[in-house]
């Protein structure tokens, strides 16, 4: 990671790096944060598909629903804002289970967890980190590689993070999907999350939802301006371009090296042995 004035970019709360897009007060507000009980919560380690899992949500209602900015975005407003908002709430969120407000929990609202191969998940952040200007800059894969091994990245380490929302994983307000089987059978996971939202949707209009969702539909909408470009349900950038770059499983394979890839798995069979998932 480089050099002057860039470390100020990011700061850190309980442990975890956070960009100056979250204020310290905020974060420290998030304890006391009023849920209700029919908010949804959209819950994702950077890069894992959030955007597209938002995309498929929002079209599954029929009744106003707002997709909210993420709950850690912003100064302290922004917690005031989403208080005054009169539509059900769709809140995104990267925060790791342990720092979500407890009133989600004590109100089971319903959380869908989105994950993805941590592997296509480094190499989408290591991109993210060099078009995004609210992040540091980051010279080499290489060096990005060993950063995010060590979980020194935005939103600490991808194990400990899905860890600490793994073990909930029993659950039932919870709802864990992966980004892998979005890209296997788009309807049969968008049924899914019908089923998990209670939500009556035919199976004709979960084929029509599915087809708008596609990665290259949803890149052009940007293209054309059909969806707020200067709206995004991450906390690292309001700039909606920097969110779809090429939508595919697999692409660590063109950026690990073989001694990388035996690294990350001796790190990942260590911190997963502990994990049922
Ligand atoms: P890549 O950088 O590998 O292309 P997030 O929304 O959590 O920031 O995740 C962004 C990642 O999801 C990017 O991955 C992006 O291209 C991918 N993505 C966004 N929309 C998608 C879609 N409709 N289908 C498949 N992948 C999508």
């Amino acid at each position: 990671m480089s050099n002057s004035g860039e470390a100020e970019l990011l700061h850190t709360f309980k442990g975890i790096p956070f960009t100056t897009r979250s204020s310290p007060e905020l974060l420290k507000s998030l304890d006391t944060f009023d849920a209700r009980e029919d908010d949804v919560l959209l819950v994702s380690y950077p890069k894992s598909g959030t955007h597209w899992l938002a995309g498929v949500i929002t079209k599954l209602y029929t009744t106003q629903v707002t997709i909210t900015s993420p709950i850690e975005f912003g100064d302290i407003s922004q917690l005031e804002e989403l208080n005054k908002l009169s539509s059900k709430r769709i809140i995104p969120t990267h925060l790791d289970y342990n720092m979500l407000p407890p009133n989600f929990k004590n109100k089971k609202c319903k959380m869908i967890y989105i994950s993805r191969n941590p592997k296509d998940t480094a190499v989408s952040m290591f991109h993210y980190y060099r078009d995004n200007p609210n992040l540091p800059t980051v010279d080499t894969w290489t060096a990005f590689f060993d950063l995010f091994l060590k979980g020194n990245v935005v939103c600490g380490s991808w194990f400990d993070h899905f860890l600490s929302w793994a073990e909930h994983e029993d659950e039932k307000n919870i709802l864990f999907l992966f980004y892998e089987d979005m890209k296997k059978d788009l309807p049969k996971v968008v049924k899914e999350i019908t089923l998990f939202l209670s939500l009556n949707v035919s199976d004709n209009d979960i084929q029509d939802i599915c087809q708008k969702s596609s990665f290259s539909e949803m890149k052009n909408d940007i293209e054309k301006e059909n969806s707020d470009p200067s709206h995004t349900v991450c906390a690292l950038t309001s700039n909606r371009k920097l969110i779809f770059r090429k939508g595919a499983v697999g692409d660590w394979k063109n950026y690990f090296t073989p001694k990388q890839n035996i690294r990350f798995q001796e790190t990942f069979d260590e911190k997963m042995k502990l994990s049922k998932m």
